[in-house]
């Protein structure tokens, strides 16, 4: 793993924009990973301001994002499709038909996440993958469990997740209880990996998944086995990382 410890958010969006924009101009038509939350968006203003600037082509770019809530339609404003288009697709020229996120409205979800990871596969793999983390550890929705789910499957969103996520909602009961997500195969076929965290919240976990050991318990820990993976995280969190592990600066 490598490590770029940043001061700030807007520092932390900036170099993971950075990673994005080489990848890009090194391999146009690359095909990106693309993550939700409140972490990424500072990453994709960026890459939209670098766009609109000229320095960026999305052109010839194709997407798969890593999740999907269960039940909400595209057009509901807290789906993660809703949310790619508002902090995304809408401010680039990237090409619609060319973006892809699991369809949480899919009757069959065992079926719907096959096919995902069929075409995901047709497409050549993802070459640059960008991951959030939760409070449990996971990237996509996978959760802790016993095992680390391989195919992009349905899972039930832990407790933690949901009250995280009831921030977005007007109240908690609100928050969907199921999501589709990728699996680990996707993700860790992905040829290169950013993960970006940022705030104090963050830093316990991040220590566990880098540094404890690798299990199903601690989703984010698999990321240990990848062979090209940078975490990009401000200074608060990283704080438990600099204080176990100081040769990190
Ligand atoms: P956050 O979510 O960026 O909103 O903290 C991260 C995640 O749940 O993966």
């Amino acid at each position: 793993m490598k490590f770029i410890i940043t001061k700030d958010y807007e520092e932390m969006s900036r170099k993971a924009a950075n990673i994005f924009a080489a990848q890009i101009i090194a391999k146009p038509d690359s095909v990106l990973g693309l993550a939700t939350g409140s972490t990424p968006i500072g990453t994709y203003d960026r890459l939209a301001d670098l766009c609109a600037q000229g320095d960026i082509d999305f052109s010839k770019i194709s997407s798969f994002n890593l999740d999907e809530y269960c039940g909400l339609s595209p057009e509901h404003d807290q789906s993660y499709r809703y949310f790619m288009n508002q902090h995304l697709f809408s401010r680039v020229n990237i090409r619609m038909e060319e973006t892809h996120v699991p369809n949480g409205l899919a009757d069959d979800m065992e079926k719907e996440g096959l096919a995902y990871d069929a075409m995901i596969r047709e497409y050549g793999g993802i070459d640059l993958q960008i991951l959030g983390i939760g409070n449990t550890g996971h990237i996509g929705f996978n959760e802790p469990d016993d095992a680390f789910p391989t195919s992009t499957h349905k899972v039930e969103l832990a407790q933690k997740t949901i009250e995280a996520n009831s921030r977005f909602f007007n109240s908690i009961d609100e928050v969907p209880k199921y999501a589709i997500t990728m699996g680990m195969l996707s993700i860790m076929n992905a040829k290169k990996i950013i993960l970006v965290a940022n705030g104090k919240g963050k830093a316990d976990i991040l220590y566990e998944s880098c540094f404890g050991p690798v299990t199903p318990k601690v989703p984010a820990s698999i990321l240990q086995l990848h062979p090209d993976v940078t975490i990009v995280a401000d200074k608060d969190a990283a704080s438990v990382m600099l204080e176990k592990v100081p040769e990190l600066l």
